[in-house]
């Protein structure tokens, strides 16, 4: 499963891109709004840190317009993949993108029969939002066992990206169904590091080591 990062704070991109196991990162308006800087900057200067996919989402609600928004924002770096709404107007731009050659990610995905439409758009990722399904009372993590189902019937390209994603356990179940990829906020991903025997393990190996008064080097 590939791993995305869902945030605009270049610094923790950075961070992360430094272990190895960043794949790609996921932006959104409101995490530009956070980041306090310049959409276009803030994508640019993302889109150097990673070789993967980073999702630029436009923010025009019109097919028109959002195909402008993403001429421009196609042309900042190679990688950037074309985030439009899971709505008429987003998927038919997501056609013509993806019809040109560009990555789309379609976002705001809550329900199957909207992966299936995104499918057929040719996406290139499906962005279904766990997080905002099991706040509602809903299990998000079954839309992600049925989307899946139902691109492995039809072998449809598209892939499943799980989103809003908000803990562990998320990104886990996500890789027992066998979702594409996940994108989830540094702190989640940082999480996954972090087990008390871990931590207690070094502590006692630390502990013994000092008593042997030795140095490696
Ligand atoms: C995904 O691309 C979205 O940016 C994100 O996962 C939304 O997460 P949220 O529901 O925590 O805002």
């Amino acid at each position: 499963m590939k791993f995305f990062v869902d945030t605009a704070d270049t610094a923790d991109i950075a961070e992360l891109a430094a272990t190895g196991l960043l794949d790609g990162v996921t932006t959104n308006p409101s995490l530009i709004a956070k980041s306090g800087r310049q959409f276009l900057d803030v994508v640019k200067e993302i889109c150097a840190l990673t070789d993967g996919p980073v999702s630029a989402e436009v923010v025009a609600i019109d097919h028109a317009g959002m195909m402008r928004e993403a001429e421009i924002l196609r042309k900042l770096a190679d990688n950037v993949c074309v985030k439009v709404p899971l709505t008429l107007d987003g998927l038919k731009t997501c056609k013509a993108l993806t019809g040109e050659g560009t990555q789309v990610n379609v976002t705001l995905c809550f329900a199957p029969a909207q992966a299936l439409l995104a499918a057929k758009a040719g996406a290139t990722f499906i962005s279904p939002f766990v997080g905002r399904l099991d706040d509602i009372g809903q299990d998000g993590m079954d839309l992600i066992r049925d989307i899946r189902l139902i691109y492995d019937n039809y072998a449809f390209d598209t892939e499943i990206l799980v989103a809003s994603v908000r803990h562990p356990i998320h990104i886990l179940e996500s890789a027992r169904i066998g979702a594409d990829v996940m994108t989830a906020p540094p702190a989640v991903i940082k999480a996954l590091f972090n087990h008390p025997l871990t931590d207690k393990g070094i502590a006692g190996f630390m502990a013994d080591w000092a008593k042997t008064g030795q140095t490696i080097g």
